[in-house]
């Protein structure tokens, strides 16, 4: 892949800058808090794209937690899904109250298939917290409890999200298209 594709990251159009960022992942981290209050949390990262989203929010919660990984791959190196998803081992999350961590929602494949998984594995409770929706029409009908932003349908990067796995590590959301 020839460098001309990725535009330094400074000079792409910032959606989200870290600063929002920060202000609603507290406000997040208070309302799970108060919801779950002391009740034992999973929070089951969804890899790659969530783990910066999920480091922050684990250190807004004061309820005892556990963090567990799933690897779903469906993207490629495309800005447009495949449509075919791979998804990892589960670990087992008998009785746990499970709040899945996503990164973004966009077709609702990827957490329509993991809620399918999950929903066979005798759970306490499972709900989904995004922090990023786009706000297009859905067939999958998945509609989390917790959404950080509603955003427009652009192909966005950084703060965990990517391209062809650049732009992970930049601090605020900004659009590549
Ligand atoms: P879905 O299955 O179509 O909902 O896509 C979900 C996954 O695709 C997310 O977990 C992301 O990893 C990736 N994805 C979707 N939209 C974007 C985007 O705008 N930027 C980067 N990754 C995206
Ligand atoms: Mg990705």
């Amino acid at each position: 892949m020839s460098e001309t594709e990725f535009p330094p990251s400074n000079t792409l159009p910032v959606l989200i800058d870290s600063d929002r960022i920060r202000k609603r992942v507290e406000e997040l981290g208070r309302k799970i808090n108060e919801d779950y209050k002391n009740q034992p949390l999973v929070l089951l990262v969804v890899l790659k794209g969530s783990f910066l989203f999920c480091a922050d929010l684990a250190r807004q919660l004061s309820i005892p937690c556990r963090i567990e990984f799933i690897r779903a791959s469906s993207y490629k190196d495309a800005k447009v899904s495949s449509g075919q998803l791979q998804l990892s081992e589960l670990p087992d999350l008998r009785h746990a109250n499970v709040l899945v961590v996503e990164d973004i929602l966009d077709s609702g494949l990827t957490l329509h298939k993991i809620l399918e998984h999950l929903r066979s594995e005798n759970l306490a409770s499972l709900e989904v917290c995004t922090l990023l929706s786009k706000q297009i029409p859905r067939d999958i009908q998945t509609e989390p409890k917790y959404i950080g932003f509603e955003i427009p349908n652009r192909f966005v990067v950084g703060y965990g999200l990517d391209y062809a796995e650049r732009y992970r590590e930049v601090p605020d959301i900004r659009c590549l298209d």
